[in-house]
């Protein structure tokens, strides 16, 4: 039975199953269950005991939430720029009045650190729905006056239309709020497909746009599975206008293809593994701390993660010990201790193979300097948790550097020359980001131009500024979004010429 105000339901089999929380789809302004009634169970990383019941859906389900999106954009798309902004505003003060709840489930699903959780995530998901719903109040379009012709030139931007909306498990609110906001806020409705690994919080937003006033079927969330499920048949569905997808690079592939026949417009944001460049004149303290950071944060589950480290050779032996030393400062441990930086990884599949991969780097040659195994400690023997793990003295065309991991595990490599730390950290598959540390600007300009990634951090890391581009070269991408970006990609845009006498 649909219940309007909460996606919880049927108390008495909820605790007969000792299950916390029911996850339902969000279709229409209402919370329904999967048509078949089908559902599966969603995790919590640290025990691997459930923690929620989810909806699954079908391309039935994905159906019926395209059509109340479809229905919903007529009155969404001609909404004024400040009644819409009102209406985003107001999900973005929700979010921060109930950001305890939403930083608890995040981590009580997909295993990050509550710090992280709580200081980070939540809050950027309530920033990205406000930079847009300003955004789409300011942002113009260009003209093009031709007076010896005698015509006049302006483009319209028009919403696209209905946006699949298909997000990771690694940031499951933050990402999904990147791609939700600016589609909402540029008139769009949306179908949002949340990763199976991490229902939960998607399913919280719902509820905040009911209490934010948003109309009915604007925003939907579909919960279930990719392939031969609610995610395919999205992108397969021909009222679908675009889809936006951030996940690995091969099911990128798979939505390219399956899309095509309608020949729907896509954004791709996809994997990587990106090269954090150490020079010789780098401030060692701040190089050793970004280092760590770009390879540890978020358990090492994060896309733009530097898990290539290339420092130059005059430090080389001096960054490793000051790396293996620096790791007392990512303890593992149970995600809701505010102490700990490392929690579980997302399943017990995903450590599998993580630590496979912990194996193949050791038996290619790479030099084990420190981690390499479980932790087990007491009750962290239940859950997915894995040492972050150093590897000296790899070469880039080993497997484990060539291969997304996505867990803890860095690879640190010397170099004696710019061009051959340029060269090396070129050559990738991937081209999502890189990490340059120097005190020298010449040296900083001339990496950042030459680095076939697209985004670069000069003596930082992971910085974020909603108006610049976000993206990747290669198979770490398609398309970029951000500010005029993203107000590109979620409309389409019209030529109009107008000839006066
Ligand atoms: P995934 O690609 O397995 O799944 C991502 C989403 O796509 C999930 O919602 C999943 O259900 C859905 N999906 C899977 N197959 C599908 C299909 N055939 N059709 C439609 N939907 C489908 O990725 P995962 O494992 O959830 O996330 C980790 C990956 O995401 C990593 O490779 C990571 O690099 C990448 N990632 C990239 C980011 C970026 O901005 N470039 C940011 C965060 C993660
Ligand atoms: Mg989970």
């Amino acid at each position: 039975m649909a219940d309007r105000q909460s996606g919880e339901s049927g108390g008495e089999t909820l605790r007969r199953a000792g299950l916390v929380k029911e996850v339902r789809h969000f279709i229409g302004g209402e919370y329904v269950d999967s048509i078949d009634a089908k559902t599966f169970e969603s995790i919590n990383p640290a025990d691997n005991q459930p923690i929620a019941r989810v909806a699954e859906g079908s391309a039935a389900d994905a159906d019926r939430a395209v059509a109340a999106a479809r229905k919903a954009f007529e009155t969404w798309s001609t909404m004024s720029p400040t009644a819409r902004k009102a209406i985003l505003l107001r999900v973005a003060d929700r979010i921060d009045e109930r950001a305890d709840e939403l930083a608890e489930w995040e981590t009580r699903d997909m295993g990050k650190p509550i710090v992280d959780s709580r200081t980070k995530d939540v809050p950027r998901s309530a920033h990205n729905f406000r930079f847009f719903a300003d955004y789409q109040e300011m942002v113009g379009t260009h003209s093009y006056d031709k007076p010896w012709e005698k015509t006049f030139g302006y483009e319209l931007r028009e919403p696209i239309g209905v946006v699949a909306a298909i997000s990771p498990w690694n940031f499951p609110l933050m990402l999904l709020t990147w791609k939700v906001a600016p589609a909402l806020a540029f008139g769009c409705t949306v179908v949002a497909k949340p990763a199976e690994q991490s229902p939960v919080t998607a399913s919280i937003l719902a509820e905040i746009c009911i209490e934010a006033g948003m109309p009915d079927g604007v925003f939907n969330v579909v919960q279930g599975f990719g392939p031969d499920a609610a995610g395919e048949a999205l992108t397969r569905h021909p009222d679908v206008d675009a889809v936006t997808f951030t996940g690995e690079s091969n099911t990128g592939r798979a939505i390219m293809a399956a899309s095509s026949g309608g020949l729907k417009k896509l954004s791709f944001e996809l994997g990587g593994k990106s090269p954090c460049i150490v020079f010789g004149d780098a401030d060692l303290d701040a190089a050793v701390d970004g280092a760590l950071r770009g390879v540890f944060y978020n358990q090492g589950e994060v896309c733009l993660a530097g898990s290539r480290i290339l420092v130059h050779r005059s430090i080389y032996d001096e960054f490793c010990a000051r790396m293996v030393g620096g790791i007392a400062r990512w303890p593992v441990g149970d995600p809701f201790d505010p102490s700990t930086r490392v929690g579980p990884l997302v399943s017990t599949e995903h450590m599998e193979k993580v630590l496979g991969y912990i194996d193949l780097a050791e038996s290619e040659g790479g030099k084990r300097l420190i981690g390499g195994g479980r932790v087990t400690d007491g009750a962290l023997a239940r859950g997915n948790f894995v040492e972050p793990t150093i590897f000296a003295d790899v070469d880039n065309s080993m497997r484990a550097c060539r291969e997304e991991i996505f867990g803890p595990v860095a690879a640190v490599m010397p170099f004696d020359s710019t061009d051959e730390a340029i060269e090396t950290a070129n050559d990738s598959p991937y081209g999502l980001a890189g990490m340059v540390w120097t005190k020298n600007l010449d040296t900083a300009h001339d990496a950042a131009r030459r680095m076939k990634t697209g985004n670069v951090w000069v003596n930082c890391f992971f910085v974020r500024d909603l108006r610049l581009p976000f993206g990747g070269y290669k198979q770490s991408g398609v398309g970029r979004e951000g500010g005029e970006y993203s107000y590109e990609f979620f409309t389409e845009s019209k030529a109009v010429v107008i000839k006066f006498d």
